[in-house]
């Protein structure tokens, strides 16, 4: 039997890319899961297609993580519904394409609230319940924390401040047995690209993929939805049990090239 069988897992951005095949792999391994999202119909969709595939149970909160009270309520509910939490994987997130000059500088509160403030407000309340299980938490960071795009400033700057948050977070929940870890991915086509009004003339999804693909080392796609599903399996298992503070990079390499040429 897997070890995920006897653990409750909650997952944020269940609903679409990597929390979605997340969310399903370990319910074929048999975990419960809290699945939290802001996107309801996704959710339900993802909800059914854990049971079908095995979870013990699942629960689905529907929660916009900009809102303080959604993410005060998904552990709540979480805690009432499981008495336990074994793994937070902080996983929702979006991007935001612009330039020093051009990035409008109302939209950093947005998108530090998604990418940073919701993943640091989880992993707090995450801590008495995690210290009972000797459990751990995953950040969902990404290349763009180590990969200068100044086409992207303000999603890089909220991922270099998640791998931080990481390493500062394991230094400091150390005591409690608490493991902290992330994951760097590279580009994937996932829907993350896939928001009204992200994408513009000369910059689509070939584009940028191009662009991510000029860095790969190793060649080829910068990665799948399943490299980064066996890389927080494994991270979030007992065989991880000395890991802790790390950014995992799944780039091909892609770190050790540096940024692609612009053009
Ligand atoms: N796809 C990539 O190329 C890539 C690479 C590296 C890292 N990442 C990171 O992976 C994570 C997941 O992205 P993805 O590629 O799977 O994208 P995705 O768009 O497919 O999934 C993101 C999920 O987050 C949810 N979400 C967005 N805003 C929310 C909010 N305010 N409240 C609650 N839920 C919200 C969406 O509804 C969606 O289900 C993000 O943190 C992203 O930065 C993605």
């Amino acid at each position: 039997m897997s070890e995920f069988a006897s653990k409750v897992v909650l997952i944020t951005g269940a609903a679409s890319g990597f929390g979605e095949a997340i969310a399903c792999a370990l319910a074929k391994k048999g975990a419960s899961l809290s699945l939290v999202d802001r996107d309801e119909e996704n959710l339900g969709k993802v909800t059914e297609q854990c049971k079908k595939a095995g979870a013990t149970k699942v629960l689905a909160v529907v929660a916009d993580l900009r809102i303080e009270g959604d993410i005060v309520r998904a552990m709540n509910e979480t805690i009432e519904t499981f008495d336990r939490l074994d793994v937070l994987v902080n996983n929702a997130g979006i991007i935001q394409l612009g330039s020093v000059e051009d990035t409008p500088v109302e939209s950093f509160d947005s998108i530090f609230h998604l990418n940073v403030k919701a993943h640091f407000h989880f992993t707090q309340l995450a801590v008495p319940h995690l210290e009972k299980t000797k459990g751990n938490v995953i950040n969902m960071a990404s290349t763009a924390a180590e990969i200068l795009s100044p086409i992207a400033v303000f999603y890089g700057m909220t991922k270099a401040a998640l791998t931080y948050f990481t390493k500062t977070a394991a230094l400091g929940l150390a005591e409690k047995g608490i493991r902290v870890n992330a994951v760097c991915p590279g580009a994937c086509r996932t829907n993350i690209l896939k928001r009204p009004g992200l994408l513009g003339p000369g910059l689509d999804e070939d584009v940028l993929f191009g662009m991510e693909e000029k860095s790969s080392i190793l060649g080829g796609v910068l990665v799948e939805k399943q490299d980064v599903v066996d890389a927080i399996l494994f991270l979030a298992s007992d065989s991880a049990r000395t890991i802790t503070g790390s950014n995992l990079c799944l780039d091909r390499g892609a770190v050790l090239a540096g940024p692609p040429a612009m053009s």
